[in-house]
């Protein structure tokens, strides 16, 4: 019990918190010595063990998961009319509008998953599904090193209720995907086109050993249904979520206007880019999660909360021609020379090609006209 609680804390300090407390190499001492002690003392083993993260048996299929509520989607706004647009018609709808804040949280390229909670204990996990049914991916998540296995994570936590399901979104760091890359192109491999789809494929592996061997991180934003009350606004969700000891981004802006939301929307346009991560919008919620459910849905997106999308950082240009990169080993990486194009404010001439297989299968051919995709610093 003693190196479990210690594991399991300076995990949370590590992946969630990023303060680290212990070496890397103490760590790993720690881990060896819980997986000597359970393979002396199979019964002591349980599920929420730091040891059951990795692993897990291979499945045939997924099992189906009913969602305790529907697991919504969102309407788009393209830009500030867009979001003054939606105020309005919610203003029209309910003057209590008029006086509640909004949060502002950015908008993460992954995948939606929804983790069930019983007693503190995480019991199930499911992707979105049609929104109504899901599938069970539980033991793919468990090797997420930033899932709690057992809330509350510290003993500072409050303490859990007997159920609780939440919402998160599932994503790859920019940097991950890139080394990612780099391995296979190394082995000679296929290269994986988005972070966003990589995520997805990771998540929907039947083999959690695959799932585990890819970079996948968390961000948890809602809560779905609880036995207790939750907390009556958005940023207090949050916060509550965030001492449960889930891993909850650290940003979210609380705005008194829709002026205001309109600012701080149209300020991350380009800041997006300082981000690990890729976010194609911000989502703006009513702060109010009882006025936000008292305006209702239309079809399957809620009216309390908005997506803000961002202009597009995709742009079609001319393939001059080809050129090749040859690496420290040898390695023969091709790249595309493009007619200069403007992509979010960056004048873009080349773009990798990553490897001539990636040419081949996309029968990629000098004149063509290409479609450019910038992610973070790669073209
Ligand atoms: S809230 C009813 N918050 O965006 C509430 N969604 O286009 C709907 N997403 O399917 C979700 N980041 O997967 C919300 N901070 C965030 C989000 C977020 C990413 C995704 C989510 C959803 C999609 C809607």
């Amino acid at each position: 019990v003693g190196s479990e609680m210690c594991i399991r804390d300076s995990n949370y300090r590590y992946h969630v918190l990023d303060t680290p407390i212990i070496s890397d190499a103490e760590y790993d001492r720690l881990l060896q010595e819980l997986k000597e002690i359970e393979r002396a003392h199979p019964e002591w083993v349980t599920p929420d063990s730091p040891t059951q993260r990795v692993g897990g048996a291979v499945s045939e299929r997924f099992e189906k998961v009913s969602h305790p509520a529907p697991i919504l989607s969102l309407a788009n706004a393209f830009d500030a009319a867009g979001l003054r647009a939606w105020y309005e018609r919610i203003s029209r709808l309910d003057e209590r509008v008029q006086e509640t804040s909004f949060v502002v949280e950015p908008k993460l390229d992954g995948l939606t998953v929804v983790l069930h909670y019983e007693n503190g204990l995480f019991v199930r996990g499911a992707t979105r599904g049609d929104g109504e049914v899901g599938e069970d991916i539980t033991v793919n998540l468990r090797t997420l090193k930033t899932l709690p296995l057992n809330i509350p994570v510290t003993r500072a936590g409050p303490a859990a209720p007997e159920r609780l399901v939440v919402r998160g979104e599932a994503f790859i760091n920019l940097v991950d995907f890139e080394a990612l890359n780099r391995q296979q192109e190394e082995k000679g491999e296929k290269i994986y086109q988005t972070p966003r789809n990589t995520a997805a494929g990771a998540l929907r592996n039947l083999d959690p050993a695959v799932t585990a061997a890819r970079p996948l991180r968390l961000y948890v934003y809602t809560i779905i249904d609880s036995s207790e009350a939750p907390p009556d606004t958005q940023s207090a969700s949050l916060a509550r979520l965030a001492e449960y000891g889930f891993p909850v981004s650290d940003i979210h802006i609380v705005c008194a206007s829709i002026e205001e939301v309109v600012e701080v929307c149209e300020s991350w346009i380009d800041k997006r880019h300082d981000l690990p991560y890729e976010i194609d919008g911000m989502v703006v919620k009513i702060n109010d999660l009882e006025l936000a459910d008292d305006l209702g849905i239309v079809g399957k997106d809620p009216r309390g909360a908005i997506a803000y999308k961002f202009p597009a950082e995709t742009v079609t240009t001319t393939l001059l021609d080809i050129g090749v990169n040859v690496g420290r080993t040898g390695v023969l990486t091709p790249y595309a020379i493009l007619a200069a194009v403007q992509i979010g404010g960056v004048t873009v001439q080349q773009a990798t090609l990553h490897n001539f297989d990636f040419i081949a299968e996309k029968d990629i051919r000098i004149g063509d006209k290409v479609m450019v995709k910038r992610a973070g610093d790669v073209i």
